[in-house]
């Protein structure tokens, strides 16, 4: 027969758990949940974020954050002086829970030329910390903050100017998960995006100092996530495998646009509206304000190459506000069939698509001074312009578009070549064997741009090396 004392060790062990699980939720406010013992909190550069909080309890979280003011290059060939938290722009990523008691140390390098501070919008006091943490270069400034407010927020810099501060990259993000954490996931990543002002223009060589007149006329010449163009493709891309859930935290440091972020064949299943606890279903395009953020999930179905974008779309394909999550597996045709058929379709009509004359095209380059520079050069604007159809190792499309490498058509004549780069192509061509029907349009590109693109593509894949100049395409011009 079966007495209490039977159930004794049950009714002790769900008593005890009861006050295990209820002893933090008996906190009505977070101020009051009390910390246990402290921790020095592991900061990451972007694109990784720390390990997840779980259950862990509310703790003293010592953070110590260096700024360093450095040189780094925004896109090929382009150098700029970034002031950034942590050495990385944007600066480190602070995660944190509910009931954190955060000591920050906000260390200003002494190499560095000016005062900075922080302004933490995960803070609530004065400045977000700002006014506590002014700090002159070769000092350290140390207060501390408790986190009431589950969420991810923007910090930055707010000595004046302050945008200025902004502009040159002085933004992160700090996360403050919320009782018991967040849902476990499979990928987590930090992107940032942020709006640059650079007296050249967009793409203009050399160290180029900030420009106070675009920022204030918010005219941007980048439009970048993680700090530089290309941040987060090809080889630095983000990556994850079907089936699994991504969640990715972003934020907008600006200072000046805000964000319409966007990732080109992916839905959010999840968006944590503004970064607050609102969550949004079935999202397309998420808002990101200036000085705000974001965090979006989604679980990745099929493989390929995901853009992130900001669709705000010049800024992704003419300002660098796109980046990439390349996802492996295995295909599933129900969800996406790839492509089934490639009929012909001609309609009655030209063939030639119109583009403006090369006539209109202004020659306005500066002209490659060695045979690196045409190389270099004409690299970025196969990049731009040829890429495309012709694709990365110049190996076209089959039955689309007619590769370059090993061409023995492209390597038959030169003059053809510029011929078809400056009035554009249409009919049947037969190259390496191959018959080919497609149509290639008059490219917008000056003289100089033709000669360099040319002598890369011919100085490159195998093909025969020739160097083709200005004038050589000049003179073809000159026939028509
Ligand atoms: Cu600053």
């Amino acid at each position: 027969m079966k007495t209490i004392a039977n159930y004794l060790p049950l009714f002790i062990s769900l008593l005890f758990f009861s006050c295990f699980e209820s002893k933090e939720n008996q906190y009505d406010k977070a101020e009051d949940i009390p910390v246990t013992r402290e921790m020095i909190a592991e900061l990451t550069s972007p694109p990784n974020v720390p390990a997840p909080i779980g259950r862990r309890s509310a703790k003293k979280l010592i953070v110590k954050m260096e700024i360093l003011e450095k040189e780094g290059e925004i896109t090929d060939g382009v150098r700029y002086v970034y002031w950034t938290f942590g050495g990385t722009v944007p600066g480190s990523f602070i995660r944190t829970r509910v009931g954190d008691e955060v000591e920050f140390h906000l260390q200003n390098h002494p190499d560095n030329k000016l005062p900075h501070n922080i302004d933490l919008h995960a803070v609530t006091g004065p400045g977000g910390g700002a006014e506590s943490s002014f700090v002159a270069p070769g000092h350290e400034k140390v207060f501390s903050f408790k986190t009431l407010n589950p969420g991810l927020y923007v910090y930055h810099c707010a000595t004046a100017p302050v945008g200025m501060h902004i502009a040159n990259g002085m933004y992160g993000l700090i996360l403050v998960e919320p009782e018991g954490g967040l849902p476990l996931v499979d990928k987590e990543y930090y992107i940032m995006q942020g709006d640059f002002y650079t007296k050249g223009d967009n793409g203009e060589r050399g160290l180029q100092p900030f420009d106070m007149q675009k920022a204030v006329d918010e005219k941007a010449d980048y439009v970048v996530f993680n700090g530089k163009v290309g941040a987060l493709t090809g080889d630095n891309a983000i990556t994850a495998k079907v089936g699994e859930t991504v969640r990715l935290f972003v934020g907008n440091g600006g200072p000046g646009l805000v964000s319409s972020f966007h990732v080109i064949g992916e839905i959010f299943d999840k968006v944590h509206i503004e970064g607050g606890d609102k969550i949004n279903e079935n999202v397309q395009t998420t808002l990101i304000p200036a000085g705000g953020a974001a965090i979006v999930e989604f679980k990745v179905d099929v493989p390929g190459t995901f853009i992130l974008v900001d669709h705000s779309i010049f800024r992704a394909f003419n300002k660098g506000a796109l980046g990439m999550l390349k996802v492996e597996g295995e295909k599933n045709k129900k969800i996406y069939s790839g492509e089934i058929r490639d009929d012909i379709y001609l309609p009655e009509g030209p063939g030639i698509q119109s583009m403006p004359t090369t006539d209109e095209i202004v020659e306005s380059d500066i002209p490659a001074k060695s045979f690196e520079e045409q190389m270099q050069f004409g690299k970025q604007t196969y990049i731009q312009t040829c890429f495309a159809c012709h694709q990365s190792e110049g190996q076209g499309i089959p039955n689309a578009f007619p590769p370059l490498a090993k061409s023995d058509y492209l390597n038959a004549d030169v003059n053809r070549a510029i011929d078809i780069v400056l009035h554009g192509k249409s009919g049947e061509i037969t190259v390496n064997g191959e018959k080919y029907n497609s149509v290639m349009t008059k490219q917008m590109l000056s003289s100089e741009e033709i000669a360099n693109v040319l002598t890369y593509v011919y100085n490159s894949w195998d093909n025969s090396g020739k160097v083709v100049s200005k004038e050589m395409v000049d003179s073809v011009k000159n026939k028509k």
